[in-house]
């Protein structure tokens, strides 16, 4: 296919253009941002103590993608550590193009010493979202930053321009480093309780925000965490949520907020408070007797004098609070999303489902080590990327619909579990927790719609009470202890998804599948080909991505 060169705005355009060829499935009428990154490790020192630390171009955490609606990013992610490694991008829809994804489903691991170009697209999106290593327990090390989507300039924004715009990572942090994580997960064992909290790659105090007094500013708090559910909060200030990860919601003011682990959310406040510092504060939910707490510095331009005396408190154990606080976050109908037309245009309650997928978490031993799984299946990566097994037709890389689309009580076991969904389908799927802690689960390619959570077993009549008008609508959701949680998806992207828990041990031992949504269709309006630039890995190493 032919490419028209023209990068726009020009101002974006670097040598890089010179490399544009192998660009031939991105859409040349939008803009390209071009990013060189390189990925190294680092001394870093976030809670006191020397630790081996995943850097990008030297930062912790890595540098924050500036982006909208539509940009092409073009991202050549060199790997200068000594083991595979492989970015993802939580939020990104990549639509028709789950290649790019960056999971081991997806996308083969880029090798120490090589480096590979991410080709994305943020289409029709807007918001506030993240980036992280996906492989192993990297996640554990850094290699993490924030990803902003802005919205194209003729689209109405509910809300001014704030005074400043930042990013907020907050999450929970250990000491020992990713490898020894990860040994302790291989050998069987569960990793012992995080050691701190970190904001923005820093400790305690460690973070400091300075702030002209009267002006509003905007948060974009995501939990880059790797378990914990944690509260954020600013001492004295409101909080106003404006937009859930792509959704601009009911500007609803809170005092604090629960962000589940890999939940990202903006909120504006005002500085509104007598000149001198406050607390930033950040503690861990659902974790009581044992509460972890940090703290960071807002500071005013004509502060007074520092923050003293104890930081203020906030919800602990309270499930009910977090699930009414979560209830309460719904979209703004009226407002502008990343196209001019009303979020609620698209009326989601008006069509029939076709499907209901269970899915229910749950944790045992397989071969007398620790797991966890879904629906009685406990993932395991195969040797070959599953999109790829699916591009090239080798067969025996994984088997189509080898998770039950509902608990039926089996015993946990291993397997490189995919589900077969139908594109274009509208399905329901019903997050059934019956342990009792907290669940976060995020599916890749998607944003979906959240109708409902409640305690107790999910049951038809639960249908009753779905939110069928105002849900938001969004790509990470939580779970709460012994409850469910609903969403319906309208399968309109295809490729090989995947559908995780954030909880990132969970995670690494099995709490997690693939979707496949498919088609026969070669047509690119349904799906891209496989980029020319693809790495080829296991079972479709030495293949060709275009004819020879
Ligand atoms: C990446 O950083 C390392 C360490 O500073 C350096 O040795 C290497 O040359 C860099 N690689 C690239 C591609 O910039
Ligand atoms: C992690 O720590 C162990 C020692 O505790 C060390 O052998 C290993 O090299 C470290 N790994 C990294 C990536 O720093
Ligand atoms: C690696 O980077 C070079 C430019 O330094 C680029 O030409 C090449 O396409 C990149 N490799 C991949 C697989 O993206
Ligand atoms: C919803 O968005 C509209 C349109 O931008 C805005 O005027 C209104 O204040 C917003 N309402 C709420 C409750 O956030
Ligand atoms: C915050 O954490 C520190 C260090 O773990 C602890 O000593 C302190 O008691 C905690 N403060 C509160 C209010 O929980
Ligand atoms: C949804 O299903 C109901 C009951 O089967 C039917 O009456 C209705 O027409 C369907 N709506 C749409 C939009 O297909």
């Amino acid at each position: 296919m032919p490419l028209n060169l023209a990068c726009k705005p020009a101002v974006l355009c670097t040598f890089l253009c010179l490399a544009v060829p192998m660009l031939s499935i991105v859409k040349a009428e939008d803009p390209y941002r071009f990013f060189d990154w390189n990925v190294t490790y680092g001394f870093i020192y976030p809670l006191g103590v020397r630790q081996q630390g995943i850097l990008i171009n030297g930062q912790f955490p890595g540098p924050d993608i500036h982006s909208v609606t539509n940009d092409n990013l073009i991202i050549n992610v060199y790997n200068s550590l000594d083991e595979p490694f492989l970015l993802s991008w939580n939020g990104i829809q990549q639509r028709r193009n789950s290649y790019e994804d960056g999971v081991f489903g997806t996308t083969c691991p880029i090798p120490p010493g090589k480096n590979f170009t991410y080709i994305l697209q943020v289409k029709d999106q807007i918001g506030s979202f993240y980036y992280f290593p996906s492989l192993g327990f990297h996640k554990a090390a850094g290699g993490f930053g924030g990803i902003r989507i802005l919205s194209r300039p003729r689209i109405p924004v509910p809300f001014d321009d704030p005074a400043g715009d930042y990013t907020i990572l907050i999450g929970d942090w250990y000491m020992s480093n990713h490898t020894k994580l990860k040994a302790l997960l291989d050998s069987g064992r569960k990793l012992p309780f995080p050691d701190g909290i970190l904001i923005n790659g820093r400790g305690r105090n460690g973070y400091s925000l300075t702030v002209e007094q009267g002006k509003t500013y905007r948060l974009r708090i995501s939990n880059v965490g790797l378990q914990n559910s944690l509260n954020f909060r600013i001492q004295n200030h409101k909080m106003k949520l404006v937009e859930v990860e792509g959704t601009h919601t009911l500007q609803t003011t809170y005092s604090s907020l629960d962000v589940h682990v890999g939940q990202s959310y903006s909120v504006l406040f005002t500085a509104d408070q007598p000149g001198q510092d406050y607390y930033i504060v950040v503690t861990s939910r659902f974790t009581a007797p044992v509460v972890l707490n940090t703290t960071g510095t807002l500071h005013y331009s004509n502060s007074a004098g520092p923050v003293s005396g104890p930081f203020p408190g906030g919800p602990t154990t309270e499930i009910d609070w977090s699930l009414n606080q979560a209830r309460s976050i719904r979209t703004n109908l009226t407002a502008s999303g990343p196209r001019p037309n009303p979020q609620g245009s698209y009326h989601y309650g008006m069509i029939n489902t076709t499907r209901t997928i269970i899915v229910a978490n749950s944790a045992g031993q397989v071969n007398g080590k620790q797991r966890y799984g879904v629906n009685s299946v406990s993932f395991v990566a195969p040797d070959t990327p599953m999109k790829l097994a699916d591009y090239f037709k080798i067969q025996g890389v994984f088997k189509e619909n080898s998770i039950s689309d509902r608990p039926y009580g089996g015993r946990l076991y291993l397997d490189t579990s995919v589900l077969t969904l139908s594109y274009r389908a509208f399905v329901e799927i019903v997050f059934q927790n019956n342990e009792n802690i907290v669940q976060s689960w995020h599916l890749d390619g998607y944003s979906f719609f959240v109708v409902g959570m409640d305690g107790g077993q999910w049951t038809i009549a639960s249908r009753n009470q779905y939110n069928l008008r105002d849900g938001v609508s969004r790509c990470t959701i939580q779970v709460y202890p012994k409850a469910w949680t609903a969403i319906y998806i309208p399968l309109d992207n295809v490729g090989m998804w995947n559908l995780r828990t954030e909880f990132w041990a969970r995670q690494y031992l099995g709490q997690q599948f693939y979707v496949r949504v498919y088609t026969d269709s070669t047509s690119l309006r349904d799906e891209y080909p496989i980029p020319k630039n693809a790495l080829l890995c296991g079972r479709a190493s030495g293949r060709h991505t275009r004819p020879l």
